[in-house]
């Protein structure tokens, strides 16, 4: 038997909100393989979050195989537009989402997690977060703003992680994203720069391989997951034409799960992946491999 095991490790997953999405599932499958984990919440969502688990309306997906509920240790308000408590606009830290909050900034979480753990007290950092105001807008319409934003927060905060984060974490420890093919290949309605900041986030992925590695000794990658209709994916308004456009072309012909996602996830953080570092993963049925869309003509049976 060759097993997962994350026993004695601390993971923090960044972008949950929801028992739909990748993070979620990825907080899951880190606590079935043993993991403590622990969530930063983005402040808008924290509430909603905050009343699902209050109300049990995540009991049924908190359930692990062994019958335990997965329990978070912390959770942590976290907008990851923001370095610094000073970058935090006064209209934002003053609304009614963020003045309870404290300091949410990335560097805030950071402070606020030595103080619960301590240094050499992280070993999974997952960041499983995203958002373009404008990615209903084709690129060539998004605005320098919308475009820059989708940026700051979808991709420049890994790295804003990394480095306030990395110090904190055991070596040996992982870093992950989530990204999507868009970054490579044109997706029709990934719009507002949210395909450049895919593209930026697997680059910086490498970058990070090498620097966070050498500096800290940890790994850092990227999964490209396959679509999921997820709430953030749901924001771009195609999302349910690209995953039938997926399940009826890819090489394996059915729905992309979010736990298939998150067992690589398992993976890559666990000793198992120790000699991978730098790499984009494709956990998405197989479809970017795919040229060229499925005809009538492809049928994959045997000629007599
Ligand atoms: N769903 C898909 O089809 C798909 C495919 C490939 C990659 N991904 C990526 O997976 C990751 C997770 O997304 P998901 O699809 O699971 O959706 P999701 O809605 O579950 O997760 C996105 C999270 O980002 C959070 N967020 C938004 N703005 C934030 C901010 N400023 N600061 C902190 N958090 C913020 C949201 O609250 C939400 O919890 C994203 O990086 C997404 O791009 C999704």
């Amino acid at each position: 038997m060759l097993p997962i095991d994350l026993h004695n490790r601390r993971a923090l997953v960044a972008g949950v909100a929801d028992d739909v999405g990748f993070g979620f599932a990825i907080a899951k499958a880190l606590a079935e393989a043993g993991a403590s984990v622990s969530l930063t919440v983005w402040p808008p969502a924290m509430g909603i979050f905050e009343t699902l688990l209050r109300r049990g309306k995540l009991d049924e997906s908190r359930r692990l195989s062994d019958g335990r509920m997965l329990e978070f240790e912390h959770i942590y308000p976290m907008d990851a537009a923001f370095d610094t408590a000073e970058d935090v606009p006064e209209d934002v830290r003053t609304s009614r989402r963020y003045s309870e909050r404290g300091d949410v900034s990335i560097r805030g979480m950071a402070e606020r997690w030595r103080s619960d753990f301590g240094a050499d007290s992280l070993d999974v950092l997952v960041h499983s977060l995203a958002n373009g105001p404008e990615v209903q807008k084709l690129l060539l319409d998004t605005s320098r703003k919308g475009y820059l934003a989708a940026l700051a927060v979808s991709s420049f905060s890994l790295t804003s992680m990394v480095r306030h984060l990395g110090p904190l974490m055991r070596r040996g420890g992982s870093v992950l994203s989530l990204t999507y093919m868009a970054s490579e290949r044109v997706i029709p309605g990934y719009g507002g720069g949210m395909s450049s900041a895919k593209a930026a986030l697997e680059s910086d992925t490498r970058f990070l391989a090498l620097q966070a590695g050498r500096r800290f000794g940890l790994r850092v990658n990227t999964i490209s997951a396959g679509p999921v209709a997820t709430r953030a994916a749901s924001v771009t308004g195609m999302i349910d034409e690209v995953v039938d456009y997926c399940e009826i072309n890819a090489p394996l012909p059915e729905k992309l799960q979010t736990h298939e996602v998150a067992n690589v996830a398992a993976f890559l953080a666990s000793p198992l992946a120790s000699g991978i570092t730098g790499t984009t993963i494709y956990v998405d049925k197989g479809f970017h491999a795919m040229g060229k869309a499925l005809g009538p003509k492809d049928t994959f049976e045997e000629k007599a």
